[in-house]
C-alpha cells in the first residue's frame, strides 16, 4: 500500500473497519464499490466531549438510531446490531485515545456489484473518529440564501442521512464560499426556509422560538436538544413553515447541528441580525448545550455515553 497523502485534518490511529481495528492507512476501499459512484452509503456525525469522567459520546443511542434508519431506507442490511455498533463506536474512541472530537460512522455498498440497484452488494461499516474543533468558530456568521433549494421531499427520503443526499449541501457551500459567506441557507421547494447545509435553523421572537417543522429538513438531533433546553428555560418553540422575511425580522438567529453546535447568525443576506452579534438568549442556550455536553449538567447525563 502505498504511502497517503496529507490531511488537511488531525488524524488518528486507528479506524474500525468491519469488526476490526484497522490502522488509519489501511482503511481502504476499491474503486468499483458501488457507494462510490452513486452515494449509496449512509452516515453520521456524532461528537464525543472531554469530561471529568473522561471523553462522553453526545446522544449515541440516537444518532445510531438514525444511522440504521438511514440504512432501512436505501434497503441496506448492516451486518452489525444497534447495540454492536454502539460497541463499536465506543471501541473506536477508546483506541484512539483523544479526549473529544468528531465522529464518523458510515455504512455504504461496497465492492461486488454495479448497475443501480445495490442490493446484492456486500455492506460495510467503517467507524473513523478524530479531533474536531467548532466547525463554524462559534462568533456570529454571515449567512446567505443558496440559490439551490432543499432536495424535494418527493424525490428523496430527506429525513435520512444518505451520501448522495449530499451533493445538494455540496453546491450550496462551494455557490456561497465563491461569494464569501460563512454558510448557506436553503429554502423548500415551496419556498419556505427549511435548513443550512449541514444544519437546523431557529429564530427568536418576542420571546419565542421558531424552527422549520419537518418535512424538508434532517430531524436534527441537537435540534431536539436545543428544543429541550429551551423547554427547561422556559421558552416555547413553535415548528412551523417561514418565509425568509420572518428571519430577517427575528430578534436572535442560529444554526444547530453536531458539528456546528449551537452558532449564532450575525447575517443573513447581508441583513443584520441583533446588530450582527450574537443575541443573549443564543448565547445563553450555547452555554447550556455546552455545559451539557461536557457533562456539567446533571439533568442531561442521560445524553452522555462515557467511554471509560
Ligand atoms: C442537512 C443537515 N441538517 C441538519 C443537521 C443537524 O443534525 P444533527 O443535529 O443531528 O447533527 C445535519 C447534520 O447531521 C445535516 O446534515
Amino acid at each position: 500500500m502505498k504511502s497517503l497523502p496529507k490531511a488537511s485534518f488531525k488524524t488518528t490511529k486507528k479506524i474500525w473497519l468491519n469488526g476490526r481495528m484497522t490502522d488509519w492507512r489501511n482503511a481502504n476501499v476499491h474503486v468499483l464499490s458501488h457507494a462510490l459512484h452513486y452515494g449509496s452509503g449512509v452516515f453520521e456525525g456524532i461528537r464525543f466531549y472531554k469530561t471529568k469522567n473522561g471523553p462522553a459520546i453526545f446522544r449515541l443511542r440516537e444518532h445510531v438510531a438514525r444511522l440504521i434508519y438511514s440504512a432501512k431506507v436505501l434497503e441496506m442490511k448492516i451486518p452489525f446490531s444497534k447495540t454492536e455498533i454502539e460497541n463499536a463506536i465506543i471501541k473506536t474512541v477508546a483506541a484512539n485515545k483523544i479526549p473529544a472530537g468528531y465522529i464518523r460512522p458510515l455504512a455504504f455498498f461496497d465492492y461486488g456489484k454495479m448497475g443501480l440497484n445495490p442490493v446484492g452488494a456486500p455492506v460495510s461499516l467503517a467507524i473513523a473518529c478524530w479531533p474536531w474543533d467548532s466547525y463554524l468558530g462559534g462568533k456570529p456568521i454571515r449567512v446567505k440564501t443558496s440559490r439551490f433549494i432543499r432536495l424535494h421531499p418527493d424525490s428523496v427520503v430527506g429525513d435520512a442521512k444518505v451520501c448522495g443526499h449530499y451533493v445538494n449541501s455540496i453546491l450550496a457551500s462551494l455557490e456561497i464560499k465563491r461569494a464569501k459567506y460563512d454558510e448557506a441557507l436553503f429554502l423548500d421547494h415551496r419556498g419556505f426556509v427549511a435548513e443550512g447545509p449541514g444544519e437546523n435553523i431557529f429564530f427568536l421572537k418576542k420571546g419565542v422560538l421558531h424552527t422549520p417543522k419537518l418535512g424538508s429538513i434532517l430531524a436534527g438531533i441537537t435540534r431536539l436538544s436545543v428544543i429541550a433546553i429551551a423547554k427547561d428555560l422556559g421558552v416555547k418553540t413553535r415548528e412551523g413553515n417561514y418565509r425568509l422575511k420572518d428571519f430577517y425580522s427575528a430578534d436572535e438567529v442560529f444554526f444547530t447541528g453536531t458539528a456546528a453546535e449551537v452558532q449564532p447568525i450575525g447575517s443573513l443576506d447581508d441583513k443584520k441580525i441583533n446588530g450582527g452579534k450574537a443575541g443573549e438568549f443564543t448565547q445563553k442556550l450555547r452555554e447550556m448545550f455546552l455545559a451539557a455536553v461536557a457533562g456539567e449538567n446533571p439533568k442531561y447525563k442521560k445524553w452522555l455515553t462515557f467511554v471509560k
